[in-house]
């Protein structure tokens, strides 16, 4: 591919993002079809310029003669119908994360995109974060030796409207399938038990939406060693994001990113700058480096570096997570993945 033409589909949050990134920074890619049936072409015009053909239907930018690739952005109830539309359109996709919240749903479309021969990259924006990436070059050139415990946090800084709660899918497959994923990411093993506990501790209205808001979730790697993630809805201090890897020859810890750096000790302590406010600021470098990647992986035609697969297994994972809360006890993944291996 000489120049990748982009189909941008949902201008929300996180599409907004990608519009900016692809189109300030990137000289072989465009933004050439847009796709939001909340706009219509004048307000798009009128806030985004006049550099791409304004559509209210998705599979109209999808079908767009001049795209070549797609990037799904819409809530997550409408990506495996806009995926699977991609797919058999022939276009390169790159999908927010969850594919689906049904895991059959999901594996089904990791095996569509693999007969049609398109690539697929999921939106685990994390593992581009300049911290966590480094995390995982020392964890693996051996620089603390073998892994033994992963511990991640993971706490947003305010609870999302109870409609946004309703839709998401719930905590897991929402918020810790970020969690998950990097687990899997930089401990590079293949986690194959779940054990969580969920509950309620900030607002009673998400549990009418029958959801939790406080999770802590063990996950077992087939070498019997573990990953630790605690999420909250709710940190009142902003937004929480650290991890350690403990292994036999020392550790390693990525702190969270505040807003400055400067340290002032007074007579009533030490104190420093808060977190980053939420994702738009904290992930922002990893958000241009996954597009770099993905734009990358069209022009040179390499592997994606997040594929379906990754997707699916996050999606097992939270899945797993669950099933496990409501039973009230571990759950092993290959069970599961048996039951979906027969679905379809
Ligand atoms: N990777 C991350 O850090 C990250 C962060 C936030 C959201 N997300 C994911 O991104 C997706 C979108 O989340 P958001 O917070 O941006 O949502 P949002 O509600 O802010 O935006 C969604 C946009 O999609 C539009 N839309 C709805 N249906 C559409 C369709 N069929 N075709 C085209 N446009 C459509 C809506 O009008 C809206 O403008 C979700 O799947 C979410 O899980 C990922």
């Amino acid at each position: 591919m000489e120049h990748v033409n982009i189909a941008l589909l949902g201008m929300g949050r996180i599409g907004k993002i990608h519009f900016k990134n692809i189109t300030q920074r990137f000289p072989r890619a465009s933004v050439v079809a847009v796709a939001d049936p909340q706009l219509d072409e004048a307000q798009f015009a009128s806030q985004y310029g006049q550099g791409a053909r304004f559509f209210r239907n998705p599979e109209e930018a999808i079908g767009h003669p001049q795209v070549n690739a797609v990037l799904i952005c819409t809530p997550t109830s409408s990506h495996a119908d806009l995926v699977e539309k991609a797919a058999t359109a022939g276009k390169a996709i790159f999908c927010e994360k969850p594919l689906d919240l049904s895991l059959e749903r999901t594996a089904a479309l990791v095996d569509r995109t693999g007969e049609t021969g398109v690539k697929l990259m999921l939106g685990f924006n994390r593992r581009f974060d300049p911290d966590f990436m480094q995390a995982r070059q020392s964890v693996a050139a051996g620089k603390i030796g073998e892994v033994h415990i992963v511990k991640i946090t993971s706490r947003d800084p305010g609870l999302p409207p109870i409609d946004y709660i309703k839709n998401s899918g719930g905590l897991f497959m929402d918020m810790a399938i970020h969690d998950f994923d990097m687990a899997r990411y930089i401990s590079g093993k293949k986690v194959v038990e779940v054990y969580a506990k969920g509950l309620v501790r900030h607002d009673p209205a998400v549990a009418d939406a029958g959801d939790i808001d406080t999770a802590l979730t063990t996950l077992v790697f087939e070498d019997g060693t573990c990953a630790v993630i605690d999420n909250s809805r709710k940190a009142v201090y902003g937004y929480d994001q650290r991890l350690e890897v403990f292994g036999s020859n020392g550790m390693i810890q990525v702190e969270n990113n505040q807003h400055h750096r400067n340290i002032i000790s007074d007579a009533a302590g030490i104190h420093h700058a808060l977190p980053l406010d939420f994702f738009m600021d904290r992930y922002e470098k990893s958000y241009l480096k996954e597009i770099e990647l993905f734009i990358d992986a069209l022009l040179h035609n390499k592997e994606m570096p997040v594929s379906g697969s990754d997707g699916l297994q996050a999606t097992l994972i939270a899945t797993a997570a669950k099933l496990s809360m409501q039973k009230g006890e571990p759950v092993k993944l290959a069970g599961i993945e048996a039951g979906i291996l027969e679905s379809i």
